[in-house]
C-alpha cells in the first residue's frame, strides 16, 4: 500500500504543499490526466486554480485521435494502425488517402469511385489560373500555393457549411484534387512555361508529373519508375499526427473557419525550415558544404551551435525516423532511371559522420524524412522551391482527416492557450511630456 493507501488505483494523488491539502485526479488512457482536473487545486476560493506551463505544446495532448501512431522511441509510425512499411511497399496514395480519410482500407468499388471523383476535380477555375498568373516571375511556389489555396474558399462558399458530412467530404475531394494541378501550375510559372491541364487518363502522380514537365508534345509519359517513387514519397508524408502545421490546421478550424482558409493557414506553419521547408534548407546546406571534405569543419560549427545540421533531428522520433529508411530505399531506384545526384555522397558521409559523433549520439538526432527527400526531388528535376509544396501536397490528406476528426469530436471547441502574465502590473498613463 502506498503512504496514503491509494496504490493500484487509476488516479494520481497531489498533495498542494502551500495548503497541504489532497487532491486525486484520474488517469485516463495511460498516463494521461486532464490538465482541467487541475484548476480544482488552489489556495483560496476565488483564485484562478493550478494550470500546466508548456510552452511549444512538449508535454500537452490536444486531442484524442486515431488517425495516426507514432513511437518515437522505436521508430514506429502507423496511419489507421497499419506499418508506414507496409502501406508504402503494397498501397497507393490514394489507397492512402481513402484510408486516413475514412479510417478504414477501401474496397476496390470504394477506391476506384474515390480515384474517380478525385480525377474529376483536378481543374481549378480559370480564374485561379490568372491569379497565379499574376506573381512575379520568381516568386516562391509556396506563396504561390498558400494563396491560391485561401482563394479557392472564395469560389466555395458552400465550404463555410462545415457541419455537413456531405459539403465536408465535397471540399475534401476537391482539395485532393486541386493540389498537384495548383503545384504544377505554380512551377510552370516559376519557368515561364504555359500551364498544361490535368490529363483524367494518367494516375495521380503520372499525371502531375504531366503537368509539370510536358512541353512540346502531346505523349510525354512519365518514367513509370518515378511515378512510383513519387507516390511512395506522398505516402511517407501524408500524415504525422499533431505536428506544427497539423496543430495549425486544427487550430484555425476550431474557430469553424472552412476548409481552404484552415489549410491556407496549415501550409504556412509547414513553409518554415524547422517544418517543411527542411528538405529546401537541407539542399541548401548540402550544396553550401560542397564536398565531402569539408563535412567535418561544417560538423564542428554545428557543434558550436553556430550552424544546424538540417534534416537531422525530431520533436519525437528519438530513433532513425522509419521514412527516412524508405526513402533510403527509394532513391537508389530513382538514381537508376536520373544518375546518381552528386549530393548523396556528402549526405551519406555527412550521416556516417553524425551517427558517430558524441553530440548527435547523446542528443539522438538521426536522420528525418527531410534529409534524404530532398536529394530524390532534385534528381527528378524539381528545383528546391518546390519541394515543401512537394510536402504539402501529400500532407493536405493528413490535414483534412484530422480536421474531419476535429468536427466530429465532441470535446473539441475553439482553441484557446492560456497564458502565464509576466508584464508590466496596472499604472498610469504617463504624458509624452513627462516620460524619460
Ligand atoms: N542540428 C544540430 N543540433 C540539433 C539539431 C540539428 N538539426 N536538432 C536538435 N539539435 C540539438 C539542439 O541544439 C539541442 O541541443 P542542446 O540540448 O545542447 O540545447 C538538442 O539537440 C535538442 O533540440 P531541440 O531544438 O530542443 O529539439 P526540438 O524537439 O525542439 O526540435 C527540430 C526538433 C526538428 C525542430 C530540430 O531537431 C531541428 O531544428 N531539426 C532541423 C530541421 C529539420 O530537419 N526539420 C524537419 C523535421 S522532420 C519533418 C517535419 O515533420 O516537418
Amino acid at each position: 500500500m502506498g503512504a496514503n493507501g491509494s496504490e493500484g488505483k487509476n488516479s494520481l494523488s497531489i498533495r498542494d504543499n502551500r495548503t497541504g491539502r489532497d487532491y486525486e485526479v484520474e488517469i485516463l488512457d495511460g498516463d494521461v490526466i486532464r490538465a482541467m482536473d487541475l484548476r480544482q487545486i488552489r489556495v483560496n476560493d476565488g483564485d484562478f486554480g493550478m494550470m500546466a506551463y508548456d510552452p511549444a505544446f512538449t508535454n500537452t495532448a490536444s486531442t484524442r485521435s486515431s488517425v495516426t501512431f507514432i513511437d518515437g522511441e522505436r521508430g514506429i509510425l502507423r496511419y489507421r494502425g497499419y506499418p508506414i512499411e507496409q502501406l508504402a511497399e503494397r498501397s497507393t496514395h490514394l489507397e492512402v488517402a481513402y484510408l486516413l480519410l475514412k479510417g478504414e482500407l477501401p474496397t476496390q468499388s470504394e477506391l476506384d469511385d474515390f480515384v474517380h471523383d478525385v480525377t474529376f476535380h483536378t481543374y481549378v477555375h480559370e480564374n485561379i489560373t490568372e491569379m497565379l498568373a499574376g506573381f512575379r516571375y520568381d516568386a516562391h511556389a509556396m506563396g504561390m500555393m498558400i494563396s491560391a489555396v485561401a482563394a479557392l474558399s472564395t469560389f466555395y462558399p458552400e465550404a463555410k457549411d462545415i457541419q455537413d458530412p456531405a459539403a465536408r467530404w465535397q471540399q475534401i475531394i476537391r482539395i485532393v484534387g486541386k493540389m498537384p494541378t495548383l503545384a504544377a501550375y505554380a512551377y510552370r510559372h516559376h519557368r515561364g512555361l504555359p500551364y498544361v491541364y490535368p490529363e483524367n487518363e494518367l494516375s495521380y502522380t503520372a499525371n502531375f508529373l504531366n503537368m509539370l514537365f510536358r512541353i512540346g508534345t502531346r505523349d510525354y509519359r512519365p518514367s513509370p519508375v518515378l511515378e512510383k517513387a513519387l507516390d511512395i514519397l506522398f505516402i511517407l508524408h501524408a500524415d504525422h499526427e499533431q505536428n506544427c502545421s497539423t496543430s495549425t490546421m486544427r487550430v484555425v478550424a476550431s474557430s469553424n473557419a472552412d476548409p481552404y482558409s484552415a489549410m491556407a493557414g496549415a501550409m504556412a506553419a509547414l513553409y518554415g525550415p524547422l517544418h517543411g521547408g527542411a528538405n529546401e534548407a537541407v539542399l541548401r546546406m548540402l550544396n553550401r558544404i560542397g564536398s565531402v571534405d569539408q563535412i567535418p569543419a561544417f560538423l564542428e560549427g554545428v557543434k558550436r551551435k553556430e550552424e544546424r545540421l538540417m534534416g537531422f533531428g525530431h520533436r519525437v522520433y528519438k530513433a532513425y525516423d522509419p521514412r527516412a529508411s524508405i526513402i533510403k530505399r527509394t532513391a537508389d531506384e530513382v538514381f537508376e532511371v536520373t544518375g546518381r545526384n552528386p549530393l548523396l555522397d556528402i549526405a551519406l558521409e555527412l550521416e556516417r559522420i553524425a551517427l558517430s559523433e558524441d553530440y548527435f549520439v547523446e542528443r539522438n538526432l538521426y536522420p528525418n524524412v527531410d534529409f534524404y527527400s530532398g536529394i530524390i526531388y532534385q534528381a527528378m528535376g524539381f528545383p528546391v522551391e518546390m519541394f515543401p509544396v512537394l510536402f504539402a501536397i501529400p500532407r493536405s490528406v493528413g490535414w483534412l482527416a484530422q480536421w474531419q476528426e476535429l468536427l466530429e469530436d465532441p470535446e473539441q471547441r475553439i482553441a484557446r492557450p492560456r497564458q502565464v502574465f509576466v508584464g508590466p502590473d496596472a499604472r498610469d498613463f504617463v504624458p509624452m511630456g513627462d516620460r524619460g
